[in-house]
């Protein structure tokens, strides 16, 4: 294959269809890949054999890229060509054709086509955002600063098996192109694997952005991600959204499960070609970001419960990194223990150069919900408590918060006489605000703990002051 080929065929990146035709213009093969090509099962047997232009009565011997590449014996990329299928249905897809050679002879062309029509239909669409809303999402913009990853690689402690296998693809992965899923359970290391991912890739030095999509309401997720428009709407201004921001490097899109599933569909053009349209703006942009989407849950499961776009997945998923509970990989809880230790004695201006057995036994015993995270709390709370001369850590000072936790758990209300409109809604808040905590900020899972919709939880979140953090 010529360079020039080679070029082309890269242009597209991802391709949604391929078309085979012979000489005689008789398709011999076609393949859409695609559940957005409009396609129907079986649909793509029926043109097998067919001629082209029975199959696509629009295109005729001028019009058509396949027979124009093979009167040329050369490739063609056109950005742009629309056609109207033997159904009647107007589709529009960025092709590249290319001549079949055998002996020096053409006998035939292959077209890979990118569907593009769903990009139009979007372009058509004006959207009109509650200027109330607006004012949060500037603020909120304007918070926003690229960010740099600081964690690589090497600062991923560990001694298990699967986790080092996990690194060494992390590290391959991270040369490629496509976009990355990191998936496990809440203080696995998702983050620490995106940042490194970022830095031991050609982006490293560039923004590496982080958007939490649970943590922002749903209205606003758009105008943060894509950017807005002056004028469009009331007090809307020219503002770069966060894939703009981060040119050149990632964007870390966590709880993507937790994304609204219209916003998906904005985000599958991003991946497939890179291209973002403000809110309420005619233009499209090219942008060149990667993306690394997390979630604590298989994103099948995810696609399952409707929470994921199924063709968002196959985008997202190509490469899948999944990251082992802390209770699976106990081997590694010796290391993570040193590691801290040493950590927080540098922190703190401590001592510690042992642990008992007993606490030690406990620690491999225990089955660590908060995972890395939460051992790496224990340790500092525990470190914290010790008195500068001591060197041992003891079940004594773990104790204290284990007791805490249990207490915390155990705490009694007083029964008072009070306006019933006023307990409830001091009971709303204290629910909300611990459902909140229990899942560190993520407010999806919240929802689901307290069994209401996601968007009354945002509501109730907003009503009683609740910051979400992380
Ligand atoms: N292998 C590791 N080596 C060193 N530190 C780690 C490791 N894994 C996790 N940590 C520590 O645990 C903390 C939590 O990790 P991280 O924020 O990446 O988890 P997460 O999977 O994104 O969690 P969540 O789902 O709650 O957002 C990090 O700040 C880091 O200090
Ligand atoms: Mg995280």
């Amino acid at each position: 294959m010529s360079q020039k080929e080679n070029n082309l065929i890269n242009q597209m990146k991802d391709i949604d269809g391929i078309t085979i035709i012979d000489t005689k213009g008789t398709i011999l093969f076609t393949v859409k890949f695609n559940p957005r090509f409009h396609s129907e099962i079986g649909e793509q047997d029926e043109i097998v054999g067919e001629n082209l232009f029975s199959a696509f009565p629009m295109l005729d011997q001028k019009t058509s890229t396949l027979i124009n590449v093979m009167r040329t014996g050369s490739p063609i990329f056109k950005e742009r060509q629309e056609i109207i299928d033997f159904k009647g249905r107007k589709i529009a897809t960025t092709n590249v054709s290319l001549p079949i050679k055998a002996h020096g002879k053409v006998i035939g062309a292959i077209e890979l086509s990118k569907d593009i029509s769903e990009r139009d239909q979007e372009l058509d669409h004006v959207i009109e955002l509650n200027p109330e809303m607006f004012k949060n999402s500037k603020q909120l913009i304007q918070n926003i600063q690229p960010e740099l990853a600081k964690y690589t690689l090497k600062d991923i402690m560990t001694n298990n098996e699967k986790m080092e296998k996990l690194k060494r693809s992390a590290e391959k992965i991270a040369q490629g192109i496509s976009s990355v899923f990191i998936y496990g359970e809440t203080g696995t290391g998702k983050e620490l694997f995106a940042q490194a991912l970022h830095n031991a890739s050609e982006r490293a030095g560039k923004p590496f952005i982080t958007q939490n999509c649970a943590a922002i309401p749903e209205t606003l997720i758009e105008s943060i991600l894509f950017g807005t428009k002056k004028g469009s709407f009331t007090g809307a201004e020219d503002n770069p959204g966060l894939f703009e921001l981060a040119e050149g490097g990632t964007v870390f899109l966590d709880e993507m499960n937790s994304m609204p599933v219209h916003l998906q569909s904005k985000l599958l053009r991003v991946l497939q070609d890179g291209y973002i349209r403000r809110l309420g703006d005619k233009k499209i942009r090219k942008v060149d970001v990667r993306v690394i989407a997390a979630s604590n849950k298989h994103p099948k499961d995810c696609v399952k419960d409707g929470s994921l776009r199924l063709d968002i997945y196959y985008r997202l998923c190509a490469m899948l990194l999944h990251i082992p509970p802390l209770r699976e990989r106990k081997d590694d809880i010796k290391l993570l223990l040193e590691y801290f230790i040493t950590k927080y004695n540098g922190l703190l201006g401590k001592n510690v150069r042992n642990v008992s057995k007993e606490v030690y036994a406990f620690l491999v015993e225990y089955n660590w919900p908060g995972n890395v995270r939460e051992l790496e709390h224990l340790v500092e709370f525990a470190i914290n408590q010790m008195d500068d001369w001591e060197d041992t850590l003891e079940m004594q000072h773990l104790e204290e918060r284990l007791k805490h936790l249990i207490e915390h758990d155990e705490e009694e209300e007083e029964v008072q006489i009070e306006p019933m409109k006023a307990a409830t809604a001091r009971v709303e808040k204290k629910l909300i605000t611990k459902a909140i905590q229990k899942t560190r900020g993520n407010v999806s899972q919240a929802a689901k703990l307290l069994d209401i919709p996601r968007q009354t939880l945002q509501n109730k979140l907003k009503s009683y002051g609740i910051v979400p953090k992380m």
